[in-house]
Protein backbone atom coordinates (compact mmCIF):
# COMPACT_ATOMS: atom_id res chain seq x y z
CA UNK A 1 0.00 0.00 0.00
CA UNK A 2 2.41 2.74 0.59
CA UNK A 3 6.36 1.21 -0.35
CA UNK A 4 9.80 3.51 0.06
CA UNK A 5 11.95 2.49 -2.80
CA UNK A 6 15.35 3.55 -1.56
CA UNK A 7 14.27 6.60 -0.48
CA UNK A 8 16.66 8.59 0.57
CA UNK A 9 16.62 12.54 2.10
CA UNK A 10 19.25 14.81 2.45
CA UNK A 11 18.87 18.75 3.57
CA UNK A 12 20.47 21.43 1.55
CA UNK A 13 24.03 21.88 3.87
CA UNK A 14 23.70 19.06 5.62
CA UNK A 15 26.14 16.57 5.58
CA UNK A 16 24.49 13.34 6.61
CA UNK A 17 21.28 12.36 4.99
CA UNK A 18 18.27 12.94 7.07
CA UNK A 19 16.93 9.67 5.75
CA UNK A 20 19.40 7.34 3.94
CA UNK A 21 18.41 4.52 1.72
CA UNK A 22 15.14 3.69 2.98
CA UNK A 23 13.50 0.73 1.78
CA UNK A 24 10.20 -0.93 3.36
CA UNK A 25 6.66 -1.77 2.56
CA UNK A 26 3.73 -0.91 4.94
CA UNK A 27 0.60 -3.14 4.20
CA UNK A 28 -2.61 -2.05 3.49
CA UNK A 29 -4.86 -1.47 7.03
CA UNK A 30 -1.55 -2.16 8.88
CA UNK A 31 0.65 0.43 11.07
CA UNK A 32 3.52 0.58 10.69
CA UNK A 33 5.92 2.83 14.00
CA UNK A 34 8.98 4.76 13.01
CA UNK A 35 10.64 4.57 15.95
CA UNK A 36 14.48 5.98 17.06
CA UNK A 37 16.11 7.93 19.02
CA UNK A 38 15.67 12.12 18.17
CA UNK A 39 17.17 13.04 15.23
CA UNK A 40 16.76 9.27 13.50
CA UNK A 41 14.77 10.60 10.43
CA UNK A 42 11.60 9.59 11.17
CA UNK A 43 9.52 13.32 10.90
CA UNK A 44 11.10 13.59 7.64
CA UNK A 45 10.09 9.97 6.51
CA UNK A 46 6.44 11.29 7.40
CA UNK A 47 6.51 14.32 5.57
CA UNK A 48 7.86 12.84 2.64
CA UNK A 49 4.61 10.56 2.49
CA UNK A 50 2.47 13.71 1.80
CA UNK A 51 5.28 15.15 0.00
CA UNK A 52 5.75 18.51 2.70
CA UNK A 53 9.48 17.32 1.58
CA UNK A 54 10.36 15.48 -1.78
CA UNK A 55 12.91 12.85 -1.50
CA UNK A 56 16.14 13.78 -2.67
CA UNK A 57 16.32 10.22 -4.54
CA UNK A 58 14.49 7.24 -4.66
CA UNK A 59 10.80 6.83 -4.72
CA UNK A 60 7.62 6.76 -2.67
CA UNK A 61 4.50 4.60 -4.12
CA UNK A 62 1.39 4.89 -2.45
CA UNK A 63 -1.13 2.20 -4.28
CA UNK A 64 1.23 1.47 -6.54
CA UNK A 65 1.88 4.88 -8.06
CA UNK A 66 4.44 7.27 -7.33
CA UNK A 67 3.50 9.65 -5.10
CA UNK A 68 5.26 12.33 -7.36
CA UNK A 69 3.55 11.58 -10.38
CA UNK A 70 0.03 11.67 -8.10
CA UNK A 71 -1.85 15.58 -8.19
CA UNK A 72 -0.71 16.86 -4.94
CA UNK A 73 -4.12 18.00 -3.74
CA UNK A 74 -6.24 14.86 -4.78
CA UNK A 75 -2.82 12.96 -3.03
CA UNK A 76 -2.98 14.85 0.57
CA UNK A 77 -6.80 14.11 0.81
CA UNK A 78 -6.07 10.55 0.45
CA UNK A 79 -3.90 10.86 3.69
CA UNK A 80 -4.96 11.59 7.09
CA UNK A 81 -2.07 14.04 8.88
CA UNK A 82 -2.00 13.91 13.10
CA UNK A 83 0.79 15.76 14.47
CA UNK A 84 1.78 16.05 18.27
CA UNK A 85 0.57 19.59 19.08
CA UNK A 86 -2.60 18.85 16.88
CA UNK A 87 -2.27 22.11 14.28
CA UNK A 88 -5.57 22.56 15.36
CA UNK A 89 -6.85 26.15 14.08
CA UNK A 90 -7.06 28.31 17.40
CA UNK A 91 -9.53 30.36 15.90
CA UNK A 92 -11.94 27.72 14.45
CA UNK A 93 -14.22 25.87 16.79
CA UNK A 94 -13.99 22.35 17.06
CA UNK A 95 -16.99 21.63 14.39
CA UNK A 96 -14.92 23.85 11.97
CA UNK A 97 -11.45 22.15 12.42
CA UNK A 98 -13.08 19.10 11.94
CA UNK A 99 -14.49 19.94 8.68
CA UNK A 100 -11.70 21.68 7.42
CA UNK A 101 -11.20 19.12 4.58
CA UNK A 102 -14.99 18.11 4.15
CA UNK A 103 -15.30 21.67 3.68
CA UNK A 104 -12.15 22.04 1.16
CA UNK A 105 -13.99 19.17 -0.75
CA UNK A 106 -17.33 21.08 -1.22
CA UNK A 107 -19.49 18.51 0.73
CA UNK A 108 -23.01 19.98 1.26
CA UNK A 109 -24.06 21.30 4.81
CA UNK A 110 -26.49 18.22 6.04
CA UNK A 111 -23.34 15.80 4.69
CA UNK A 112 -20.55 18.10 7.12
CA UNK A 113 -22.89 18.28 9.42
CA UNK A 114 -23.60 14.76 10.37
CA UNK A 115 -20.06 13.53 9.27
CA UNK A 116 -18.50 15.82 12.10
CA UNK A 117 -21.01 14.74 14.95
CA UNK A 118 -20.44 10.89 13.65
CA UNK A 119 -16.15 11.68 14.22
CA UNK A 120 -16.70 13.53 17.52
CA UNK A 121 -18.42 10.34 18.88
CA UNK A 122 -16.22 8.03 17.33
CA UNK A 123 -13.14 9.76 18.85
CA UNK A 124 -15.14 9.84 22.58
CA UNK A 125 -16.20 13.57 22.40
CA UNK A 126 -19.97 14.28 23.04
CA UNK A 127 -20.70 16.59 19.87
CA UNK A 128 -23.34 18.70 21.84
CA UNK A 129 -20.76 19.05 24.56
CA UNK A 130 -17.65 20.22 22.54
CA UNK A 131 -18.63 21.01 18.99
CA UNK A 132 -18.75 24.77 19.90
CA UNK A 133 -15.57 24.92 21.73
CA UNK A 134 -12.54 26.55 20.78
CA UNK A 135 -9.12 24.79 20.93
CA UNK A 136 -7.96 26.49 24.03
CA UNK A 137 -10.98 25.59 26.01
CA UNK A 138 -9.85 21.81 25.45
CA UNK A 139 -7.49 19.68 27.73
CA UNK A 140 -4.45 18.26 25.87
CA UNK A 141 -6.34 14.57 25.56
CA UNK A 142 -9.45 16.51 24.10
CA UNK A 143 -7.38 17.98 21.29
CA UNK A 144 -5.52 15.06 20.09
CA UNK A 145 -9.07 13.90 19.55
CA UNK A 146 -10.31 16.51 17.61
CA UNK A 147 -6.88 16.22 16.07
CA UNK A 148 -7.50 12.54 14.80
CA UNK A 149 -11.25 13.59 14.26
CA UNK A 150 -10.01 15.79 11.82
CA UNK A 151 -7.56 13.59 10.26
CA UNK A 152 -10.32 11.26 9.60
CA UNK A 153 -12.56 13.63 8.14
CA UNK A 154 -12.79 12.70 4.44
CA UNK A 155 -12.15 9.22 5.36
CA UNK A 156 -8.85 8.90 3.53
CA UNK A 157 -6.92 5.20 3.68
CA UNK A 158 -3.79 6.22 4.48
CA UNK A 159 -2.55 7.83 8.03
CA UNK A 160 0.21 9.96 9.22
CA UNK A 161 0.68 10.01 12.62
CA UNK A 162 3.66 11.94 14.05
CA UNK A 163 4.03 11.52 18.06
CA UNK A 164 0.46 11.84 18.09
CA UNK A 165 0.23 11.02 21.72
CA UNK A 166 3.30 12.69 22.61
CA UNK A 167 2.44 15.74 24.68
CA UNK A 168 -0.10 14.45 27.24
CA UNK A 169 0.10 13.07 30.67
CA UNK A 170 0.84 9.11 31.14
CA UNK A 171 -2.33 8.27 31.85
CA UNK A 172 -4.57 10.09 29.14
CA UNK A 173 -1.78 8.99 26.76
CA UNK A 174 -2.68 5.47 27.74
CA UNK A 175 -6.30 6.00 27.09
CA UNK A 176 -5.99 7.85 23.89
CA UNK A 177 -3.80 4.51 22.64
CA UNK A 178 -6.35 2.09 23.85
CA UNK A 179 -8.96 4.26 22.38
CA UNK A 180 -7.31 4.69 18.64
CA UNK A 181 -6.52 0.74 18.66
CA UNK A 182 -9.79 0.20 19.05
CA UNK A 183 -11.19 2.81 16.49
CA UNK A 184 -8.28 1.20 13.86
CA UNK A 185 -9.90 -2.19 14.28
CA UNK A 186 -13.29 -0.52 12.79
CA UNK A 187 -11.55 1.85 9.97
CA UNK A 188 -8.78 -0.41 9.24
CA UNK A 189 -6.29 2.32 7.79
CA UNK A 190 -3.19 2.31 6.70
CA UNK A 191 -0.72 3.98 9.42
CA UNK A 192 2.94 5.22 9.19
CA UNK A 193 2.87 6.26 12.87
CA UNK A 194 6.03 7.89 14.73
CA UNK A 195 7.21 8.03 18.45
CA UNK A 196 10.79 7.98 20.61
CA UNK A 197 8.88 5.48 23.04
CA UNK A 198 9.58 2.03 22.19
CA UNK A 199 6.88 0.74 24.66
CA UNK A 200 4.71 2.75 22.72
CA UNK A 201 6.10 1.30 19.07
CA UNK A 202 5.66 -2.28 20.46
CA UNK A 203 1.90 -1.68 21.62
CA UNK A 204 0.51 0.72 18.38
CA UNK A 205 2.38 -1.60 15.30
CA UNK A 206 1.58 -4.36 13.21
CA UNK A 207 5.24 -3.98 12.36
CA UNK A 208 7.87 -1.51 13.69
CA UNK A 209 10.77 0.18 11.68
CA UNK A 210 13.92 0.93 14.11
CA UNK A 211 15.56 3.74 12.85
CA UNK A 212 19.08 5.07 13.55
CA UNK A 213 21.00 7.68 12.04
CA UNK A 214 18.58 7.79 9.11
CA UNK A 215 18.92 4.51 8.20
CA UNK A 216 16.49 1.84 8.41
CA UNK A 217 18.46 -0.72 11.07
CA UNK A 218 15.18 -3.29 11.25
CA UNK A 219 11.54 -4.24 10.39
CA UNK A 220 9.67 -6.42 11.91
CA UNK A 221 6.47 -7.20 14.04
CA UNK A 222 6.77 -6.79 17.82
CA UNK A 223 7.57 -10.25 18.38
CA UNK A 224 10.25 -10.43 16.33
CA UNK A 225 11.92 -7.93 17.53
CA UNK A 226 11.76 -8.70 20.92
CA UNK A 227 12.63 -11.82 20.68
CA UNK A 228 15.45 -11.20 18.23
CA UNK A 229 17.01 -7.92 17.65
CA UNK A 230 19.24 -7.52 14.56
CA UNK A 231 21.77 -5.88 16.26
CA UNK A 232 23.22 -3.79 19.82
CA UNK A 233 21.67 -0.82 18.60
CA UNK A 234 18.21 -2.48 19.02
CA UNK A 235 18.96 -4.47 21.80
CA UNK A 236 19.84 -1.41 23.59
CA UNK A 237 17.09 0.65 21.82
CA UNK A 238 14.40 -1.64 23.31
CA UNK A 239 15.92 -1.98 26.75
CA UNK A 240 17.28 -5.23 28.98
CA UNK A 241 13.61 -6.04 29.96
CA UNK A 242 12.78 -7.01 26.24
CA UNK A 243 11.78 -10.82 27.49
CA UNK A 244 9.24 -8.79 30.05
CA UNK A 245 8.15 -6.59 27.37
CA UNK A 246 7.61 -10.05 24.80
CA UNK A 247 5.37 -11.08 28.09
CA UNK A 248 2.97 -8.58 26.87
CA UNK A 249 2.08 -9.43 23.40
CA UNK A 250 1.29 -13.01 24.33
CA UNK A 251 -1.72 -13.87 25.57
CA UNK A 252 -2.43 -16.70 28.23
CA UNK A 253 -3.95 -19.39 26.25
CA UNK A 254 -0.64 -20.17 24.69
CA UNK A 255 0.53 -21.44 27.77
CA UNK A 256 -2.55 -22.64 28.85
CA UNK A 257 -3.11 -26.11 30.05
CA UNK A 258 -6.11 -27.40 29.50
CA UNK A 259 -6.72 -30.81 30.28
CA UNK A 260 -7.66 -30.73 34.02
CA UNK A 261 -9.77 -32.49 36.14
CA UNK A 262 -12.61 -31.10 37.11
CA UNK A 263 -14.47 -32.54 39.71
CA UNK A 264 -18.03 -31.61 41.02
CA UNK A 265 -18.30 -30.23 44.26
CA UNK A 266 -20.64 -32.79 44.97
CA UNK A 267 -19.02 -35.54 43.95
CA UNK A 268 -18.37 -38.77 46.07
CA UNK A 269 -14.36 -38.98 47.66
CA UNK A 270 -14.39 -42.11 45.62
CA UNK A 271 -14.42 -39.69 43.03
CA UNK A 272 -12.07 -37.57 44.14
CA UNK A 273 -9.35 -40.16 44.78
CA UNK A 274 -9.52 -41.72 41.33
CA UNK A 275 -9.48 -38.23 39.99
CA UNK A 276 -6.13 -38.13 41.45
CA UNK A 277 -4.85 -41.75 40.68
CA UNK A 278 -5.76 -40.75 36.87
CA UNK A 279 -3.60 -37.29 36.85
CA UNK A 280 0.00 -36.62 37.79
CA UNK A 281 -1.21 -33.18 38.98
CA UNK A 282 -1.64 -32.45 42.71
CA UNK A 283 -4.43 -30.43 42.28
CA UNK A 284 -8.11 -30.99 41.25
CA UNK A 285 -10.09 -28.21 39.85
CA UNK A 286 -13.42 -27.90 41.96
CA UNK A 287 -16.74 -26.83 40.35
CA UNK A 288 -20.62 -26.38 41.36
CA UNK A 289 -23.67 -27.96 39.67
CA UNK A 290 -23.43 -25.37 36.96
CA UNK A 291 -20.18 -25.63 36.11
CA UNK A 292 -18.79 -22.24 37.73
CA UNK A 293 -15.14 -22.73 39.52
CA UNK A 294 -15.63 -22.48 43.37
CA UNK A 295 -11.77 -23.78 44.02
CA UNK A 296 -9.10 -26.61 44.26
CA UNK A 297 -8.48 -29.65 46.25
CA UNK A 298 -5.02 -30.71 46.90
CA UNK A 299 -3.53 -34.18 46.84
CA UNK A 300 -2.62 -34.41 50.01
CA UNK A 301 -5.86 -33.06 51.49
CA UNK A 302 -7.87 -35.82 49.70
CA UNK A 303 -5.90 -37.41 51.15
CA UNK A 304 -6.78 -36.85 54.87
CA UNK A 305 -10.11 -36.57 53.99
CA UNK A 306 -12.63 -39.81 55.10
CA UNK A 307 -16.35 -40.74 53.38
CA UNK A 308 -17.76 -39.91 57.10
CA UNK A 309 -16.54 -36.47 57.12
CA UNK A 310 -16.81 -35.39 53.47
CA UNK A 311 -14.21 -34.44 51.60
CA UNK A 312 -15.25 -30.75 50.47
CA UNK A 313 -14.40 -28.77 53.31
CA UNK A 314 -10.88 -29.29 51.94
CA UNK A 315 -12.12 -27.02 49.17
CA UNK A 316 -9.82 -24.13 49.27
CA UNK A 317 -10.99 -20.75 46.93
CA UNK A 318 -8.02 -19.70 44.20
CA UNK A 319 -6.65 -16.47 45.62
CA UNK A 320 -6.99 -15.17 42.10
CA UNK A 321 -7.68 -15.75 38.56
CA UNK A 322 -7.45 -14.62 34.50
CA UNK A 323 -9.34 -13.64 31.79
CA UNK A 324 -9.05 -15.00 29.09
CA UNK A 325 -7.63 -12.00 27.25
CA UNK A 326 -5.07 -11.32 30.11
CA UNK A 327 -1.32 -11.53 28.67
CA UNK A 328 1.02 -13.91 29.88
CA UNK A 329 2.90 -10.47 31.57
CA UNK A 330 -0.47 -10.28 33.55
CA UNK A 331 -0.03 -13.71 34.69
CA UNK A 332 3.19 -13.64 36.13
CA UNK A 333 2.65 -9.80 37.54
CA UNK A 334 -0.02 -11.87 39.51
CA UNK A 335 1.62 -14.69 40.08
CA UNK A 336 4.82 -12.66 42.04
CA UNK A 337 2.00 -10.50 43.66
CA UNK A 338 0.00 -13.46 45.15
CA UNK A 339 3.19 -16.19 45.57
CA UNK A 340 1.61 -18.50 43.43
CA UNK A 341 3.13 -20.97 40.51
CA UNK A 342 -0.30 -21.31 38.98
CA UNK A 343 -3.45 -19.67 38.10
CA UNK A 344 -6.89 -20.54 36.85
CA UNK A 345 -8.27 -19.13 33.08
CA UNK A 346 -11.76 -18.39 33.63
CA UNK A 347 -14.63 -16.62 31.41
CA UNK A 348 -16.39 -14.02 32.87
CA UNK A 349 -19.17 -16.31 33.32
CA UNK A 350 -16.54 -18.46 35.49
CA UNK A 351 -16.58 -21.18 33.06
CA UNK A 352 -13.13 -22.98 33.72
CA UNK A 353 -11.32 -22.83 30.94
CA UNK A 354 -7.70 -24.03 32.11
CA UNK A 355 -4.55 -23.78 34.05
CA UNK A 356 -1.04 -21.31 33.39
CA UNK A 357 1.88 -22.62 35.46
CA UNK A 358 5.13 -20.68 36.14
CA UNK A 359 7.23 -23.40 34.91
CA UNK A 360 5.16 -23.07 31.48
CA UNK A 361 5.77 -19.81 31.05
CA UNK A 362 9.51 -19.76 31.49
CA UNK A 363 9.83 -22.65 29.20
CA UNK A 364 7.52 -20.77 26.47
CA UNK A 365 9.71 -17.44 26.29
CA UNK A 366 12.67 -19.68 26.29
CA UNK A 367 12.01 -21.57 23.34
CA UNK A 368 10.93 -18.49 21.72
CA UNK A 369 14.02 -16.86 21.92
CA UNK A 370 15.98 -20.38 20.80
CA UNK A 371 13.34 -20.25 17.83
CA UNK A 372 14.14 -16.99 17.08
CA UNK A 373 18.34 -17.78 17.02
CA UNK A 374 19.74 -17.38 13.72
CA UNK A 375 21.01 -20.65 12.36
CA UNK A 376 24.72 -21.16 12.96
CA UNK A 377 26.72 -20.38 9.89
CA UNK A 378 27.36 -23.60 7.60
CA UNK A 379 24.76 -25.67 9.54
CA UNK A 380 22.23 -26.86 6.79
CA UNK A 381 21.30 -24.35 3.73
CA UNK A 382 18.38 -22.50 3.91
CA UNK A 383 15.39 -23.93 1.64
N1 LIG B 1 13.65 21.33 7.59
C1 LIG B 1 14.88 20.86 7.90
N2 LIG B 1 15.99 21.45 7.41
C2 LIG B 1 17.22 20.97 7.69
N3 LIG B 1 17.44 19.91 8.47
C3 LIG B 1 16.38 19.27 9.00
C4 LIG B 1 15.05 19.71 8.75
N4 LIG B 1 14.19 18.87 9.40
C5 LIG B 1 14.96 17.96 10.03
N5 LIG B 1 16.28 18.19 9.79
C6 LIG B 1 17.39 17.35 10.28
O1 LIG B 1 17.22 16.05 9.77
C7 LIG B 1 17.52 15.07 10.74
C8 LIG B 1 16.32 14.19 10.98
O2 LIG B 1 15.29 14.98 11.58
P1 LIG B 1 13.83 14.45 11.86
O3 LIG B 1 13.34 13.74 10.66
O4 LIG B 1 13.01 15.56 12.37
O5 LIG B 1 14.12 13.38 13.01
P2 LIG B 1 13.15 12.74 14.11
O6 LIG B 1 11.74 13.01 13.74
O7 LIG B 1 13.51 11.29 14.07
O8 LIG B 1 13.53 13.35 15.43
C9 LIG B 1 17.98 15.83 11.97
O9 LIG B 1 19.39 15.88 11.96
C10 LIG B 1 17.38 17.21 11.79
O10 LIG B 1 18.18 18.18 12.39
MG1 LIG C 1 10.20 13.99 14.82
Amino acid sequence: MIRFKNVTKRYPGMVRSAVDGLSLEVNQGETCVFVGPSGCGKTTTLKMVNRIFEPTSGEILVNGENILSQDQDTLRQGIGYVIQKTGLFPHYTVFENVATVPRLLGWDHQRINSRVHELLRLVGLDPDENAHKYPRELSGGQSQRVGVARALAADPPVMLMDEPFGAVDPITRTQLQNEFLTLQQKVRKTICFVTHDIDEAIKMGNRIAIMNNGRLVQYDTPEKLLLAPADDFVAEFIGSDRSLKVLSLLPVPKVLKRQFRVVKETAELETVRASFDATERNRLVIEDENSNVVGYVTRGDAGKASSARGWNRFIKPFPTTLPPEATLRDALAVMLQHDVGAIPVMEHTRKFLGMVYLDDIRSYVGEAYQESEPEPAGEGAPS
